[in-house]
This record gives C-alpha cells, sequence and structure tokens, in this order.
C-alpha cells in the first residue's frame, strides 16, 4: 500500500469534511500516533494514516454514520443507540474500506475502535486510543515524554483510567467494552 499517497487522499477528506478544530485534532492525532509509534517500534506511517482518519465520519448524520456502521456487520450497545455519533469511529473504518480501499486490517480495527478501546486490541489500536486522548491541544494536559517511558500496555491502561474518570466528570455514559478493554490491560500488564 502506498501510505503517503493515501495520507494525501484522506487529510484531504478530512479537511473538507470537518470542522476547522476537529480537523486539527486529528492533524494532532496522526502526528501524537506517529510519534509515539516510532518510539514503540511500530510502523509511524500506519500512526498517521490511522490517526488522520480516526474522525473523518464524526461531523456526518446519524444516518449516514448509522449506515455505514452497520455495514461491519456487529451489533450497536445500548449507548450507541441512544447516541448515534458514537459509531464514527465503526463508520470511519468502513469508509476507509469503501472508498480509500484501506486493506489494512490493524488500521481498520484501530480506527472502529479509537472511542471505546476493546480486549485484544493491536498495539497500533492502543497507540491510537491513547493519542486520541493526549494530543497537545486536549484541554487535560499530559507530559508525552514522561508517557512514552512507560510500557506499551501500562501507557494505554493509564490512559484508559484517565478517560473513564473523564467521561464520569462529564456526566457521560461509558461503555461497558471500556471496562472489558480495562481488565485485558490489567491483566496482560501483569505479564
Ligand atoms: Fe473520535
Ligand atoms: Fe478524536
Amino acid at each position: 500500500m502506498d501510505f503517503d499517497k493515501k495520507i494525501g487522499e484522506i487529510t484531504d477528506f478530512a479537511r473538507e469534511n470537518l470542522s476547522e478544530s476537529r480537523f486539527s485534532h486529528s492533524l494532532w492525532v496522526a502526528g501524537t500516533a506517529a510519534a509515539f509509534c516510532a518510539n514503540y517500534n511500530l510502523n509511524a506511517s500506519r500512526g498517521f494514516l490511522a490517526g488522520i482518519a480516526h474522525d473523518i465520519c464524526k461531523e456526518m448524520s446519524d444516518e449516514r454514520i448509522w449506515n455505514l456502521a452497520a455495514k461491519d456487520g456487529s451489533e450497536a450497545d445500548e449507548i450507541e443507540r441512544e447516541k448515534i455519533s458514537l459509531l464514527h469511529g465503526r463508520a470511519a473504518a468502513v469508509l476507509l474500506k469503501e472508498r480509500f480501499a484501506i486493506d489494512d486490517e490493524e488500521v481498520l480495527e484501530a480506527v472502529a475502535h479509537h472511542t471505546f478501546g476493546k480486549p485484544d486490541l493491536s498495539d497500533l489500536g492502543l497507540m491510537i486510543f491513547v493519542a486520541d486522548k493526549v494530543e497537545p491541544t486536549r484541554e487535560r494536559k499530559n507530559d508525552l515524554r514522561a508517557l512514552q517511558k512507560l510500557p506499551l500496555r501500562e501507557l494505554a491502561r493509564k490512559i484508559v483510567l484517565e478517560n473513564i474518570a473523564y467521561v464520569k466528570f462529564k456526566g457521560k455514559k461509558m461503555s461497558n467494552r471500556t471496562f472489558d478493554f480495562l481488565d485485558w490491560l490489567e491483566e496482560v500488564s501483569k505479564q
């Protein structure tokens, strides 16, 4: 796969379909994911591509998001049915496959599951989950250099715990998948 070409096409699509602030967030996630990937000996181009793509459906209508996400064959859980926009990651993975011919399963999984995480998420998926939550324009300021000294799964565990606290503080509901994700991370970081 020609990553540079795909990254160019998806960046253009993101610029055209997102508000300025969400496009800027997407660029920051892409850059943060690429830097973290390089730090953890993962492919930085895949990190950048998944990062720039992760929110491409976030500002689409509920109907369009629902119709795209429905094609991935998974059920929507209760909180996704209540708030369709929570399916924007799954919708983006379908769009990447259909419109941009992305066939890298780890990239697709990382994009599909960036909001809630899930058990057995790949290392690339952990990177995108983390980068989305810690990129420098987020309101919570993290010391990115200090974070990158942690083993990858410990880093992900720390960010999931922070994310759960943040979502609670905002009075929003958390998906059970995030708790399953945390249980899995606790299990594998002991190994
Ligand atoms: Fe998102
Ligand atoms: Fe995001």
